[in-house]
């Protein structure tokens, strides 16, 4: 078992100078509100630093998103914090009132998801919505904040911006979506940005684009990310250090090139392992589970946006609520010894 506190000051020496972390974990735990024993983030310990990009890699449920959402203290309801604190320079987020967590969201830490088209307005060109926020933020003409927006869009890569900027989100490829998200969430200047598999689903070429979209800006202004990612190799292009996550504790914890050349803890092994497999021969395909699941549960679900008058909203989902069924879950495995290494 390695030493996650050694680990921790060990992987910062050359990399904080002297610096205070930007965002602060410590000993943070997690469970179901019905079971404080159960946790599902385990004595997480990290800190952030000014202009670093954090990868954080993981099996899935390790506790990777819920992470994100507690540095946001933005839990699922049945989930609280058990124990533990995060600090944002000298403010305490998980003893701040909903107001305040309220002027941190998307305004210091921004958060993005797989899915950034659902953020997005649906009946607004990207042009009117970048000019909103860019008009939160500074005190400029339509005019001027339309020209921006245009200018806005050829640096993020987005071939002709004059067309593009008059597009509706439906009419964005996912890609272009994710950059327009990103690249609003960058606007307002977080110090801190957090994503959660933003790249998942994307093609190769346009994930790289993301990727250096957010390594740009972590590079060159005030931010700092965690990057979740389920790819080692987006980790070891773009990180500076790398926490490998299982069963909701941080089981590794070190620099990306350090770890590279050598892995502290078996699982790290393990992936590394993976990552470095060429090729996968087919998967088999288990029957486990003959009972009904939910693929899909939701309740209650309301959706407004603002419309086009002050104060007027938009009702796009009224209080809708589904659930869909699948007869049958399927487990799909890889047999160890079927997969070789490079
Ligand atoms: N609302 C909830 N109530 C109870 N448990 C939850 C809730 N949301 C998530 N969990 C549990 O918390 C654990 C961590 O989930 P999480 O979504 O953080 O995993 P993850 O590492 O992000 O996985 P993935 O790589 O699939 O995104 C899982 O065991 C999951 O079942
Ligand atoms: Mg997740």
């Amino acid at each position: 078992m390695i030493d996650i506190d050694e680990a921790i000051s060990a992987s910062h020496t050359s990399i904080e100078n002297g610096k205070a972390p930007v965002l602060s974990i410590r000993n943070l735990s997690v469970g179901p509100d019905s079971n404080s024993t159960a946790a599902i983030l385990d004595d997480i310990s990290l800190d952030l630093y000014p202009n670093e990009i954090v990868g954080i890699v993981g099996e899935t449920g390790a506790g990777k998103t819920i992470l994100a959402r507690t540095l946001l203290n933005l839990l699922p309801s049945g989930l609280s914090i058990t124990s533990g604190d995060v600090r944002l320079g000298d403010r305490m987020i998980t003893s701040l009132n909903e107001k305040q967590l309220q002027s941190i969201r998307g305004k210091e830490i921004a958060f993005i998801g797989t899915n950034a088209k659902a953020l997005l307005d649906p009946i607004r060109n990207i042009g009117t919505q970048i000019c909103r926020v860019l008009q939160s933020h500074q005190k400029i003409s339509d005019q001027e904040a339309w020209a921006a927006a245009i200018s806005f869009l050829h640096r993020i890569g987005i071939v002709d911006a004059e067309r593009r900027v008059k597009a509706f989100p439906h009419e964005l490829s996912g890609g272009m979506a994710q950059r327009v998200v990103i690249a609003m969430a960058l606007i307002s200047q977080p110090s801190v940005l957090l994503a959660d598999d933003a790249t998942l689903g994307l093609d190769a070429t346009v994930a790289i684009q993301v990727l250096d979209l957010i390594a740009e800006r972590a590079r060159r202004s005030n931010l700092s990310v965690i990057m979740i990612a389920h790819d080692i190799n987006i980790i070891a292009n773009y990180c500076d250090r790398i926490a490998i996550m299982r069963d909701g504790r941080i089981v590794e914890l070190a620099k990306v090139t350090d770890f590279l050349s050598s892995q502290q803890s078996a699982y790290g092994k393990e992936l590394m392992e993976v990552a470095t497999t060429k090729t996968l021969s087919e998967p088999s395909i288990t029957h486990i589970d003959s009972g009904p699941i939910a693929l899909v549960e939701v309740k209650n679900l309301v959706k407004t946006f603002a419309g086009k008058t002050p104060g007027s909203e938009v009702r796009a989902v009224d209080d809708v609520s589904f659930r869909s069924e699948r007869a049958k879950r399927w487990l799909w495995s890889v047999k160890a010894d079927q997969a070789r290494p490079q």
